[in-house]
């Protein structure tokens, strides 16, 4: 999508040329400096019971006498801060679905100053309300074309905090479009190899160094327990390491591990038939992945980052893994699986520890991992598990800048105690209380040597129901938490 930004402490807003002006309003009475069309018109829809100034309400303005542009939205928020800002353009934004706006402006009336973080709200909004998946229905609407936004500030000393937030929201949406589209697409249309070239794709058009293994090249890297989640699958396996460079080569690189399960049927253990067609969305962590590595090249951050995705199918067949089976891990340590629906581990360990190989600064895994974490904190905050205070804290302010909140999670070694096993090192799942937590047990045995945190995303990578599809969280809160580490 790639949409430019811009600025503008000139004019009014009556008389910006765009397709569509959004008017956002703070406060429960009509600003004093609005302008003098937008004011009258926005009276006239209060009046005919159109609008009111209340949270959650909003009126799209055809035709307005003295306005430029065809199309003015107008929207009340709760309160000045981001989170409110973004709700009420995310609510009347919806309507240009589909519309081809190529060119939005947008004006916050009754606040102080704008900020930056109300800047980067908007344009992620705009961003997520022009995306349409279209990929296999492209008579869902028009391909988005947003191509310009506007901000228009009251002053010059504003513009620069403003434009820097425009410019970070929108390499963000830029992440999250694409990591949104991945997730979205069916397991048939995005296979491992499938989506391995849609990371090499993005390697190519922002320079970074890619390496893609194949099934006989992950078995020489000795990555036993991915390999035998993979061998239930005629679809051949990827495993992805993508590098991108924005600092000195002796700066110790930060490491994003994605869970690429294309479509987790649960294998041999399989799941119940109901919305099974969900599990496409297995590979959401890795589509963060991908989409951070998009936002934070687009910023140039000054970071060194690396990208590891480890990505297969998960089916039953007879060369499956089955229950009881023992397999060895590349760390050495030998798992038995009681379950091969809790596969998500199983790919992740391997991938944790073969990071280890860049003595990376910190290790962030991102997995849609448990059904348990959808019962633990819903859709409305990741979990996040780490057993080290600062990086704890640190991802939790990226959580809450980024509006892509988390909330830590127990790791005490007594939830490991599930997971002991009579013929291996460990069993690959615990009892079923608490669920979450001992999956993240689970992956803390392979990070001994690392400073790591996991990102249970099964409650908040994707939506179901009737606006089912991929959230291209938390694509925000890791861009930011990168930024927080940039030199
Ligand atoms: N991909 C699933 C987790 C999941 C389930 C995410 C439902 C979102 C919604 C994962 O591979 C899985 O199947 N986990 C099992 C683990 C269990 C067997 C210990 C689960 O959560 O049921
Ligand atoms: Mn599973
Ligand atoms: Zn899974």
């Amino acid at each position: 999508m790639d949409f430019r930004t811009q600025v503008t402490a000139a004019g009014a807003a009556s008389r910006v040329n765009a397709d569509a002006l959004l008017l956002l309003l703070v406060g429960d009475s009509l600003p004093a400096g609005l302008d003098e069309p937008l004011a009258a018109a926005v009276n006239e829809a209060i009046a005919a019971g159109d609008f009111a100034l209340k949270p959650g309400k909003w009126v799209n303005l055809r035709q307005v006498a003295g306005v430029k542009a065809p199309r003015v939205l107008v929207a009340a928020c709760r309160d000045a801060g981001a989170k409110s800002v973004k709700a009420a353009a995310a609510a009347a934004l919806g309507l240009i679905k589909g519309l081809g706006v190529e060119h939005l402006a947008v004006q916050i009336s009754g606040a102080d100053a704008v900020t930056g973080a109300q800047a980067e709200a908007l344009a992620s909004a705009a961003g997520e309300a022009v995306y349409l998946y279209r990929t296999t229905k492209p008579s869902a609407g028009e391909a988005p074309k947003l191509d310009k936004l506007t901000l228009l500030v009251a002053d010059k000393a504003t513009a620069k905090a403003a434009g820097e937030g425009l410019k970070r929201g929108a390499a963000i949406v830029d992440g999250v479009t694409l990591a949104r589209e991945l997730a979205n697409r069916p397991g048939n249309h995005c296979t491992p190899a499938m989506l391995a070239a849609e990371a090499r794709k993005l390697a190519h058009a922002e320079g970074l160094k890619i390496e893609v293994f194949d099934r006989k090249e992950i078995e020489a890297l000795g990555l036993g327990s991915f390999l035998a989640v993979a061998r239930g699958s005629d679809e051949p396996p990827r495993f992805v390491v993508m590098h991108y460079r924005g600092a000195a080569k002796s700066v110790a690189p930060l490491v994003l591990v994605g869970k690429g399960i294309t479509f987790d049927s649960g294998g041999i253990s399989l799941k119940p038939g109901a919305e099974m067609d969900e599990m496409k969305f297995d590979m959401g962590g890795a589509a963060s992945v991908i989409g951070t590595l998009c936002a934070v090249s687009r910023l140039k951050a000054e970071v060194n980052l690396i990208g590891v995705i480890a990505a297969t199918e998960n089916l039953p067949s007879g060369k499956a893994l089955k229950p009881g089976d023992v397999i060895t891990s590349l760390s050495g340590q030998t798992i038995e699986v009681l379950n091969t629906d809790a596969e998500g581990r199983l790919i992740l360990c391997d991938a944790l520890t073969y990071a280890e190989r860049f003595e990376p600064a910190a290790v962030v895994d991102i997995a849609t991992l448990t059904g348990a974490c959808v019962v633990a904190l819903g859709a409305v905050r990741s979990g996040m598990f780490s057993a080290d205070d600062a990086l704890a804290a640190e991802l939790m302010a990226a959580g809450e800048a980024a509006l892509d909140p988390c909330w830590r999670m127990p790791l005490d070694d007594d939830y490991d105690e599930g997971l002991k096993s009579n013929f291996a090192d460990m069993a690959n799942i615990g009892g079923r209380a608490g669920g979450a937590i001992t999956a993240a047990m689970f992956l803390k045995r392979f990070t001994k040597k690392l400073r790591w945190a996991h990102l249970d995303i099964a409650g908040t990578a994707w939506k179901g129901g009737a606006a089912k599809g991929a959230t291209g969280r938390p694509v925000g809160l890791l861009t930011h938490w990168v930024l927080s580490r940039a030199g």
